[in-house]
């Protein structure tokens, strides 16, 4: 490894824009916390057919962006130009970007002369494609497009929040969310993941607001212009898939959890998200321990107003969050484990398509695991282990049987019809399997190698396919056939070298279920005030064997029962609280009614929202008036990511 002066240096030579917007910032330069870039950030890529971007990288292909952007809460639009910094093949005439929805103003080159630019037909999931006729270049040179454009309001990667949404109810808010394909609705760029790029950015906001993105901040106090605009600068030094430029903008406060992590968040919500949080730098020191050096510099966390569509985004160096991890206890903060376990499957090996997701969320859910397990002890990590491999039974059950593959195809679908626990619970299971075949230690030598070798590079299962055979089967046939490497990516369903987990913190509590929900016991018999949030969850996730569709498993009065014995009236707790209103709506408990509309017009993650609304709709003349009508007050609330899931199951609500 370079010393860390030089690597710095080097890093920051990559980039002649880079430089350039350095020079142009006023104030004194803020030092470099990111580490030398790897060897295999360079090697040369195989670029694979992308079904989800018009991009022709092995043509011409995006290398830096540049933003310069005013964000206006007025007209919910930002506007400014995206100067990309391009290399072309000899003899290449054209570049082609991603973008939807956008207003492009013109496009120029380095010296403002104008290029000629087309927006091609509009594809509803993909967008235009915008062709740029390039100037004439010399062959390795970076040629400079200027790009001068405008987002609209209902730009799908953003949401504009009023004041009344955020939780200081005095200033707008907003923020971005780009996986998968929606950075293409903010920045006019290649936006595949497997075409890399640094970032530089400038964001003028109102005077009262912060900037904030997943980049170094240049000018932590931003730079005041005489229009009561205030202006941030950021940087971004390793190249990174589009999906992981991201912006926020509100009243946002600072609080420092240790030398390199910290929480972003508004200032009514500070002291809580700190004490929430307080082992992140724990967990960076842990992972690291497991995989290899943390590539990003700082760490921390951004929690987001509670309409944040995701539970997480690993947005590099700052993890977008919902509030509603905030449990108060801790419980909830394998979330953390995860999108931090992102910073290496993810964000340094990266998904080269949405095809290929299981490779970003797979291995991030198994490391996540391995997360709890080096910081809160093994049981903890077992039970989460228990949960996933339940919810990946379900799954099993209602997907259709070719969506349960590994590795997809998903050429003329959103990428999003690829979140579900195939790529998250099954991709985990098949770590944990060649684990258990070949031992841990030989297991972590290699996955810390792979992280190593693939750095800043897009993965494949075929390339992944190729590493594991080179580099830990090694030629063993006998271990091959063991692992069942191929089956578990290209074939439906579970192979049957996968192995349960089990966690002894769910004996006396399956005990404790079947005395309550199948023989009818009182609820004042279940140990709830001893069982931490993932007993919780495991208890009320219990269904009878064979429960039909529709079919009821309480009575009237086992549920005011247990609502009432286990106060989940007033849970604070968002899974738990999940957990309880699936029980309520699939029983048509009209005593759940206001707490379930509390919850969705209080939040808008679509992992809670989605399975609520389609539980509602599931029962037909009790629920769907009432899913018509929450929804028509929780929609305004929402991100275009929520409602879009939404609305193609109640449909839109009449203005
Ligand atoms: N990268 C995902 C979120 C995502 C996936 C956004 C696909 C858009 C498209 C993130 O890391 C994630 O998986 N978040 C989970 C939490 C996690 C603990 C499973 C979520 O948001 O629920
Ligand atoms: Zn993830």
């Amino acid at each position: 490894m370079l010393p860390r002066a030089a690597g710095l240096v080097s890093a920051l030579a990559l980039t002649a824009a880079l430089s350039v917007s350095l020079a142009a910032c006023q104030q004194p330069e803020v030092k470099s916390d990111m580490p030398p870039l790897p060897a295999s950030a360079t090697a040369p890529v195989v670029y694979p057919k992308d079904v989800h971007s018009y991009a022709q990288p092995q043509v011409a292909r995006v290398k830096h962006v540049a933003l310069d952007l005013t964000a206006d809460f007025a007209t919910k639009t930002l506007s400014g130009t995206a100067t990309l910094d391009v290399t072309a093949e000899p003899g290449a005439t054209q570049v082609i970007l991603d973008t939807r929805n956008l207003d492009i103003r013109s496009v120029k080159d380095a010296e403002g002369k104008p290029l000629a630019f087309a927006l091609g037909t509009a594809d509803p999931i993909l967008g235009q494609p915008l062709t740029v006729t390039l100037p004439t270049f010399t062959p390795g040179q970076v040629i400079k497009i200027v790009v001068d454009y405008a987002t609209r309001p209902d730009a799908a990667a953003l949401q504009w929040l009023t004041p009344a949404q955020t939780a200081g109810g005095q200033q707008p808010f907003l923020f971005s969310q780009g996986q998968a394909i929606l950075t293409r609705t903010w920045v006019p760029t290649q936006d595949s993941p497997g075409i890399r790029q640094t970032y530089s950015a400038k964001i003028t906001v109102p005077e009262a607001l912060k900037a904030v993105m997943s980049a170094e901040m240049l000018t932590p106090d931003g730079e005041k212009a005489a229009d009561g605009t205030h202006a941030y600068r950021f940087r971004m030094t390793n190249p990174v898939p589009p999906y992981l430029i991201a912006l926020a903008v509100g009243d946002l406060a600072f609080a420092s959890e240790d030398g390199r992590t910290g929480v972003w968040t508004e200032p009514s919500r500070l002291a809580a998200a700190k004490a929430e949080f307080a082992e992140v730098g724990q967990m960076v020191t842990a992972a690291e321990g497991l995989y290899g050096p943390y590539a990003w510099g700082r760490y921390d966390l951004l929690i987001l107003p509670p309409s944040f569509p995701f539970g997480g985004m690993e947005n590099p160096r700052l993890t977008f969050a919902t509030p509603t991890v905030i449990a108060g206890d801790k419980s909830l903060v394998s979330l953390v484990a995860h999108e931090l376990a992102h910073s290496w499957s993810g964000n340094l090996v990266t998904n080269a398509t949405w095809n290929e997701f299981w490779l970003n969320e797979g291995f991030t859910t198994y490391f996540q695991n391995r997360i709890m397990e080096a910081v809160y002890g093994n049981d903890r990590a077992q039970q989460e282990r228990v949960l996933g491999w339940d919810s990946l039974q379900a799954e099993l059950k209602s997907l259709p049987e070719l969506d349960t593959r590994l590795h997809l195809d998903l050429a003329g679908r959103d990428p999003d019809e690829g979140m579900t626990d195939i790529a998250y619970e099954k991709g985990a299971a098949f770590l944990e399997t060649i684990e258990r075949i070949v031992g841990r230690e030989r297991f972590d030598a290699w996955l810390k190698g792979y992280f190593e070798r693939n750095a800043f590079r897009p993965m494949t299962s075929a390339l992944f396919l190729k590493d594991i055979r080179d580099h830990l089967v090694k030629g063993d046939g006998a271990l091959d056939a063991r692992l069942k490497l191929d089956e578990w990516v290209y074939q439906p369903g579970l192979p049957d070298n996968a192995v349960a987990p089990t966690s002894n913190a769910f004996t006396a509590v399956d005990t404790a279920a079947r005395a309550f929900f199948a023989d009818r016991g009182p609820a004042s018999a279940i140990p709830w005030s001893g069982w931490n949030t993932q007993q919780r969850q495991r208890f009320l996730g219990w269904r009878p064997a064979n429960l039909r569709d529709g079919a009821d498993w309480l009575t009237n009065q086992q549920l005011a029962d247990l609502e009432k014995t286990l106060n989940l009236a007033n849970e604070g707790n968002s899974e738990v609280l999940f957990g309880w209103l699936q029980i309520a709506i699939a029983h048509r408990y009209q005593a759940a009614v206001p707490k379930l509309t509390q919850f969705l017009t209080s939040m808008g993650r679509r992992k809670f929202v989605l399975p609520l609304f389609t539980s509602l709709w599931a029962e037909g003349d009790w629920g769907r008036p009432l899913a018509t009508s929450i929804y028509a007050r929780a929609r305004p609330g929402y991100h275009p990511v929520t409602t879009g899931s939404v609305d193609a199951l109640v449909g839109r609500p009449a203005a």
